[in-house]
């Protein structure tokens, strides 16, 4: 397999290299290498390295800035998809894209399947789901992933930090730490992401799915099993999300059901709890 990773050096796209490079020849692409807006660039990219399969981590996710810049937004996270897609049906190359729990609107309060109808709330969300449909339009070998509050020893480009990040830095600055019980997610890990995604190429996978951690957590409870598991002197505080009016609509639930994974017999992902106990205590905590 000729793997070609966009977004390489990103959150996610350090840990897709290192599962990848035991089976495959990998491609790792950063910024640096070309930027996916511009399709006469992902043509030369294609051409360059002839992938079999592209896995798309690329995205424009900094959710506040998306508000202030939609344009940019949909063109790296809609277009950039599109340009993926179109190139990779072109080429016969399977393309793998990202996605994210945002796509819903949180008010359905139980987890979402594949067959949930999607509502996004705010630009970032709009664009990503938008990049969805591009590739699924165009592209007839593909698999769309959508994942949730994802983190990994490599910081998330996009946003400077994951919330394992900002957590420890509150604690290393002694400042107070609030953190909203009242909104709900899945915290993933990316190793796991990377784990069951290798698992879905040996099965040659195809459309649409949710891939997150099993189970389901507040910011609150996320907060404190990272202390608790690093034996941290800290009691969380607890706070509503009321208590900090957010500049942009977000779902207060976002708790994702790996159906398809399930269904097919080969849902190899960890509960939540599980994989971030893994994570703080095989990770060099300092470099978080
Ligand atoms: N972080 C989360 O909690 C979360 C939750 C749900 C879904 N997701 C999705 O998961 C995926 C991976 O997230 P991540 O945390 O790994 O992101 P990340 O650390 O910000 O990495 C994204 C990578 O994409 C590159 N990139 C951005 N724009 C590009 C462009 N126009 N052309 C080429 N490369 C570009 C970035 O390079 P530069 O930084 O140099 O531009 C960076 O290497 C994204 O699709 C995101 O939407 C993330």
């Amino acid at each position: 397999m000729r793997l070609m990773i966009v977004g390489a050096d990103g959150q996610l796209g350090t840990d897709l290299a290192e599962q990848f490079q035991k089976k495959s020849h990998v491609i790792p692409l950063t910024f640096l290498d070309g930027d996916i807006v511009n399709l006469d660039v992902v043509h030369s990219l294609f051409q360059e390295h002839r992938p079999n399969v592209v896995i798309n981590t690329a995205a424009f996710h900094h959710v506040p800035k998306c508000e202030e810049d939609p344009v940019r937004a949909f063109e790296v996270n809609a277009l950039g998809a599109r340009n993926l897609a179109l190139t990779a049906q072109a080429t016969g190359a399977k393309l793998v894209h990202i996605s994210t729990d945002y796509v819903f609107d949180g008010k359905k309060q139980t987890a979402y399947t594949e067959k949930d109808l999607p509502h996004p709330l705010n630009v970032y969300a709009n664009t990503k789901l938008a990049g969805e449909y591009f590739v699924s339009a165009i592209c007839d070998r593909h698999i769309i992933v959508r994942v949730s509050g994802i983190y990994g020893k490599t910081r998330c480009i996009g946003k400077g930090s994951n919330f394992i990040n900002t957590m420890l830095q509150l604690y290393r600055d002694g400042k107070p730490i609030r953190v909203v019980t009242d909104e709900i997610l899945t915290p993933t890990s990316t190793t796991e992401i990377s784990r069951q995604l290798n698992v879905m190429m040996d099965h040659d996978c195809q459309g649409l799915f949710h891939v997150t951690c099993e189970g389901a957590c507040s910011w609150h409870e996320f907060a404190q099993a990272i202390f608790d598991i690093l034996k941290y002197p800290v009691k969380v505080q607890p706070a509503k999300v009321a208590d900090f009016p957010p500049a942009v609509k977000r779902p207060h639930y976002s708790v994702l059901e790996n159906s398809r994974l399930k269904a097919a017999g080969i849902n190899i992902i960890a509960e939540w709890k599980t994989a971030l106990n893994h994570f703080l205590t095989t990770t060099e905590v300092d470099s978080l």
